[in-house]
């Protein structure tokens, strides 16, 4: 069955957007196994093949994992699959960057709780949503986008030992977004 996002133009640039999650996760990464939930076309795991020790990257889109597969192909430390397979508990990194905000809230609970589940012990889950604003606008084409309250995050990290926030504004030419940044550690 043929999903939304497999319609859905986006650049296969890395953009400036991108790179703020780059700049979080490059102190990070250096020979970690990580887990990317959302991947897109895998700008940023091409951008940090060389630092990362391996990337698991997920999509629920098969076009665009199809098409991640060849763009990594040379690359034997990225690993693209559908987000419906089984994951293995053994991450140090789980992260996720401009995907949950298009995500029921359902969908994402039920993402913290895989996070929490495949990350090893001491690891940590960075991910971005916008925090306002986007309830008022429910629907951009067919892609829904919804924010999350610091509350309902901290809800559904619950299980993690240490969380922390940051709020970041975006200028856009209509409208500011204001991303939260999550950090939850596993200890
Ligand atoms: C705006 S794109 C962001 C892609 C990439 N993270 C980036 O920043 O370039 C959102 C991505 O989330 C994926 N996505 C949406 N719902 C998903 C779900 N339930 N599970 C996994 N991926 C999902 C879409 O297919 C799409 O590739």
């Amino acid at each position: 069955m043929s999903n939304i996002w497999d319609e859905r133009e986006e650049s296969m640039e890395l953009d400036e957007y991108q790179q703020r999650m780059i700049d979080r996760l490059l102190p990070i990464i250096a020979g970690k196994k990580v887990l990317d939930i959302g991947c897109g076309y895998c700008n940023i795991e091409l951008e940090l093949a060389d630092v990362a020790g391996s990337f698991t990257a997920v999509d629920d889109s098969k076009i665009r994992v199809q098409k991640s597969q060849e763009r990594c192909a040379k690359y034997d430390n990225i690993n693209v699959q559908l987000a419906d397979e089984n994951l293995l508990p053994y991450f140090d990194v789980v992260f996720s960057f401009r995907t949950f905000q298009h995500m029921e809230k359902k969908q994402f609970k039920a993402y913290c709780k895989t996070a929490y589940r495949v990350l090893k012990n001491n690891g940590i889950f960075i991910f971005q949503v916008v925090e306002r604003y986007l309830d008022y606008q429910p629907i951009r084409g067919k892609i829904t986008h919804l924010a999350h309250t610091e509350k309902e995050i901290s809800k559904a990290l619950k299980m993690f030992d240490e969380v922390k926030y940051e709020r970041e504004i975006i200028p856009r030419k209509k409208r500011n977004f204001p991303w939260l940044w999550i950090e939850a550690k596993k200890c």
